[in-house]
């Protein structure tokens, strides 16, 4: 008897959404038992659930409509146009449109590459009288330096607020992200940890952030949430500052009460073994180096690796060949022509633009699909 021939071909998606019955029938009962579709009870709920979830109070929760809205709400609360922002320049655009939305200047700075959270040392050199604020974004949902980043922001004089789009569920320092410090923003798009549809949320221990976030969201409409969780409008009303439509809706917030509590006893668990399975198989491989994490503590929303020696293009189209499908995180945003077209540069964060890979990682994926990827990849190493 030989041996069975390898498997040479399964199609493994990089990422997807996982919903199913439950979802639809809370979408259901929004459309047949309530019928209000817009931002009401529904919405209300999931911000008291995620509260308790976090374990903040009710009032430190706003939902809208997505995560760059959240990124976008808390930076106009927390500056003015023409202010600058210390942020790590290898994330999703999405941190940096949402920063310059505002008129505030995203100022891109360098990442560890150990663990791709922000150089605070290279931040430093970049603070200048126009500084206000350090954006630290939770890269793949791991928060590295957070402490430290809460000392340095100390030291300077300038606010907090976390892109934690990819760290919803994750704990640091005992704590959940999110819970303690100043502001985080969190995504719950159709691939993250948990999602609602699309949607995200602002979470601060500032009363005043939240204030204006929740007018924010109803078009400046001042204290509109208020009215609105109680099935109402407001008529008569003052505006006062610039605001959006960004709300989070009734069906959107369903989906979100569903898949929260799915989160620590079903997406979690299945994440950190993915993370933890592709580390163990992979160990051996010299080619390819994974980032710092704590999976006792991450829940991981992607799993990015570095692929030395300039073979990253050459294993993904290897990898694409055998049906696996892989990502990079990110384009660094320095190198966009809207955020100064590569005029800086920045040699870590191009290094690892030039190695980065991300390797399916997702609920729906179950372990032969995991073990056949990592197997391509040491097929592709020789290993
Ligand atoms: C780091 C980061 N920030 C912000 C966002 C924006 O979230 P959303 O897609 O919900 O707008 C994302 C989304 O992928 C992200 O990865």
């Amino acid at each position: 008897m030989g041996e069975k021939p390898a498997e040479k071909f399964r199609a493994v998606r990089l990422s997807r959404s996982i919903v199913g019955k439950a979802e639809a029938d809370a979408v259901s009962a929004v459309i047949l038992q309530d019928g209000y579709l817009g931002m009401g009870k529904e919405v209300q709920s999931f911000e008291r659930e995620l509260a308790e979830y976090l374990g903040v109070s009710p009032d430190a929760v706003c939902c809208v409509n997505t995560g760059t809205s959240a990124v976008h709400l808390a930076v106009q609360a927390l500056t003015r146009p023409g202010d600058e922002i210390l942020v790590q320049s290898l994330t999703f655009v999405a941190t940096y449109q949402a920063i310059s939305a505002t008129g505030a200047v995203p100022v891109s700075c360098e990442v560890l590459p150990e663990s791709v959270t922000i150089d605070l040392a290279d931040a430093e050199k970049k603070i200048t009288k126009k500084t206000k604020a350090v954006l630290p974004v939770h890269y793949a949902g791991h928060a590295g330096n957070l402490a430290e980043i809460y000392t340095f922001a100390k030291r300077h004089n300038l606010r907090v607020i976390e892109d934690a789009a990819h760290a919803f569920g994750g704990d640091y320092d005992g704590k959940k992200i999110g819970s303690f410090g100043d502001t985080a923003c969190f995504s719950f798009d159709g691939i993250k940890n948990i999602t609602s549809g699309e949607g995200g949320a602002v979470v601060s221990s500032d009363p005043a952030v939240i204030s204006a976030a929740k007018d924010a969201r109803l078009l400046g409409v001042e204290k509109d949430t208020e009215n609105r969780f109680k099935g109402a409008r407001s008529w008569e009303f003052d505006v006062t500052r610039q605001g959006y439509r960004y709300h989070m809706s009734n069906i959107f917030a369903a989906i979100g009460r569903t898949q929260l509590r799915r989160l620590d006893n079903e997406f979690a668990p299945v994440r950190k073994r993915q993370v933890a399975d592709y580390r163990e198989s992979l160990a051996g491989v010299a080619g390819i180096k994974f980032f710092e994490t704590d999976l006792k503590n991450v829940v991981p929303h992607i799993i990015p690796v570095r692929v030395l020696n300039g073979r990253r293009d050459a294993l993904r189209e290897f990898l694409k060949n055998a049906g696996v499908e892989t990502g990079i995180h990110y384009k660094p945003n320095h190198l966009l022509s809207l955020y100064g077209g590569g005029a800086t540069s920045l040699p870590v964060t191009e290094m690892l633009y030039g190695e980065l890979l991300t390797l399916p990682m997702h609920p729906g994926l179950n372990d032969d699909d995991v073990a056949f990827v990592s197997e391509a990849v040491k097929r592709f190493f020789d290993v």
